[in-house]
């Protein structure tokens, strides 16, 4: 264990002796934990980091200069379109997908090291439950996807077959998940093959460049954004883990969208039907302000300009035929080969720049109080995941739709949208879709037939509560066998045990 002594001299080369200013009042253990923070900084990395986030936040903020003239839309030859294709193509992209799938080629990888500040909650989002009539929580629907297409592939294949299941975890998220993880049995999924590794953090810093303390004893750090996916495969020797098991391609995905398909057949048949080495569900922006980065080219390099950074005179240039220019949003779905990540991690990770985020970030002031700042004043620095595709030799966009593939759980009740409410809707109103689309009718508690809705209007609930389990079906897939004819009674849950029921037996 290093020395106090040792440890200070260390951060006065960094320019950061003052973490130290209350080690005269602090007790043994809170002494210990200090210094257990402390030591492994090196000094020179330290003093950087502090000083470019400083830099960086003295820009004048809002989109990089010149940005606009250097951006184009992606060009269509590097897009696909999921709905926009016939039936035969789509059939080609699934079967192709669920090959590999059933080869074992294919793992899935969760970022799930945010702190979910926007949401509100003290715990890990994949936690979440948004009320559905299963109170199933983000995790659990996940964890049921992968078992459905490790199922689908399988049969389709003659093979058993698994999709891993790795998790990026932060020091906020790693403990809980894993305690959640393991009191529900994994979900039923075998636990070596669900791999949680944690990102690193960084410290959080003031406008002039001093890393703020938390508590008396204790650094405010942050997760270093989800772009730390690429030091932490290095740190944790996933991609080796993954070599071990012959995985070749990783559909990377954020924690918070209750329609995720996990390891989708579709967008990894495609990706690799196109030999891409690297790619991006994307759907069509729903207004030019929506919190979704952008699928562009920057000097005609594939690149997603976030939220935060592009303009909103930008953000809102419309094609001649109408439709959003930079209408291609991210969903932060992507698809990675295992060679592209072992290059970044090799190579290019070093050059990846980091963003600046500006958070109310609660400190101690010199007397020792803890403050709860009501305007910004610190600096958290963010690597993003997607500033990989810039060195992609072969970069996709697949677009999908919406109302199919996305509604994010971002915000807290207050908000308009992107909310617990709007995220249950987007699920209930899929699964009433498809049942319709199977042939099913509803019935209310009084038995009358209720009215059937296949267009719903944005933001109304539709006329009977149907949730069907991922279990049963992945996406809309094997419903006609089971629910053709049938009148259901809303609200209608269709688990593993109903679809039993509803099983056509044979004579
Ligand atoms: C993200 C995308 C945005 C996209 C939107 C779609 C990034 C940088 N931005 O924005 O382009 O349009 O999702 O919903 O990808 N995470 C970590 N570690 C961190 C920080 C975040 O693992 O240090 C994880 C989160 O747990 C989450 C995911 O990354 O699963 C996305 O993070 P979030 O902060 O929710 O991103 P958005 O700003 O919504």
């Amino acid at each position: 264990m290093a020395s106090e002594p040792a440890v200070r001299a260390r951060l006065r080369l960094a320019g950061q002796e003052h973490l130290l200013r209350f080690w005269a009042e602090l007790a043994p253990g809170a002494r210990a934990a200090l210094l257990a923070e402390l030591a492994p900084w090196e000094p020179d990395a330290l003093r950087l980091h502090c000083r470019r986030a400083a830099a960086a936040c003295a820009r004048p903020s809002g989109p990089p200069p010149g940005l606009a003239s250097r951006l184009g839309p992606l060009p269509p030859e590097r897009l696909g379109r999921a709905s926009r294709s016939d039936p035969e193509t789509r059939r080609r992209w699934e079967e192709e997908g669920l090959r590999q799938i059933a080869s074992n080629k294919v793992a899935v990888l969760l970022l799930a090291g945010g702190q979910g500040t926007r949401l509100g909650v003290t715990y890990p989002k994949g936690m979440y439950q948004v009320g559905l009539p299963s109170q199933k929580t983000l995790y659990q629907l996940q964890a049921e996807r992968i078992r459905r297409v490790e199922q689908l592939a399988g049969e389709r294949h003659g093979t058993r077959c698994t999709v891993p299941w790795y998790i990026m975890t932060s020091e906020f998220t790693l403990g809980p998940t894993a305690k959640f993880f393991r009191d529900h049995d994994f979900f039923h999924l075998d636990p070596d093959n669900v791999v949680l590794f944690e990102q690193r953090m960084l410290p959080a810093v003031t406008f002039d460049g001093r890393a703020i303390l938390e508590r008396k004893d204790k650094v405010a750090m942050a997760p270093d954004g989800n772009g730390g996916l690429y030091c932490a495969l290095a740190d944790h020797q996933i991609l080796e883990d993954m070599a071990r098991r012959g995985v070749e391609f990783v559909h990377v995905y954020c924690v918070d969208n209750i329609l995720v398909r996990l390891a989708d057949p579709a967008f990894v048949g495609f990706c690799v039907l196109q030999g891409a080495d690297c790619g991006a569900k994307v759907v069509e922006k729903a207004y030019p302000e929506e919190p979704v980065g952008v699928v562009c080219q920057v000097d005609g390099v594939p690149q997603v300009v976030e939220y935060s950074e592009i303009s909103p005179e930008t953000a809102r240039l419309r094609r001649p035929e109408g439709g959003l220019l930079y209408g291609t949003g991210n969903i932060c779905n992507h698809f990675f080969t295992t060679a592209f990540l072992q290059t970044v991690v090799r190579e290019f990770e070093p050059a990846l720049k980091p963003h600046v985020a500006v958070k109310k970030v609660p400190y101690v002031d010199e007397e020792g109080n803890l403050v709860k700042p009501l305007k910004p004043n610190g600096i958290k620095m963010e690597k993003f995941v997607f500033d990989v595709f810039q060195f992609a030799k072969n970069f996709v966009a697949f677009e999908v739709l919406r109302e199919e593939e996305f509604s994010p759980l971002k915000n807290d009740h207050t908000a308009a949208r992107d909310n617990p409410s709007t995220a249950r809707r987007a699920l209930l109103t899929q699964h009433y879709r498809w049942a319709l689309r199977a042939g099913a009718t509803f019935l209310d508690a009084q038995g009358r037939r209720l009215p059937e809705l296949l267009n719903l209007p944005p933001g109304e609930d539709p006329p009977a509560v149907c949730e069907i389990s991922p279990l049963v079906s992945y996406c809309g897939e094997g419903l006609e066998a089971l629910l053709r004819g049938q009148q259901l009674q809303s609200p209608f849950i269709l688990d593993e045990a109903q679809a039993t029921v509803l099983r056509p037996h044979d004579a």
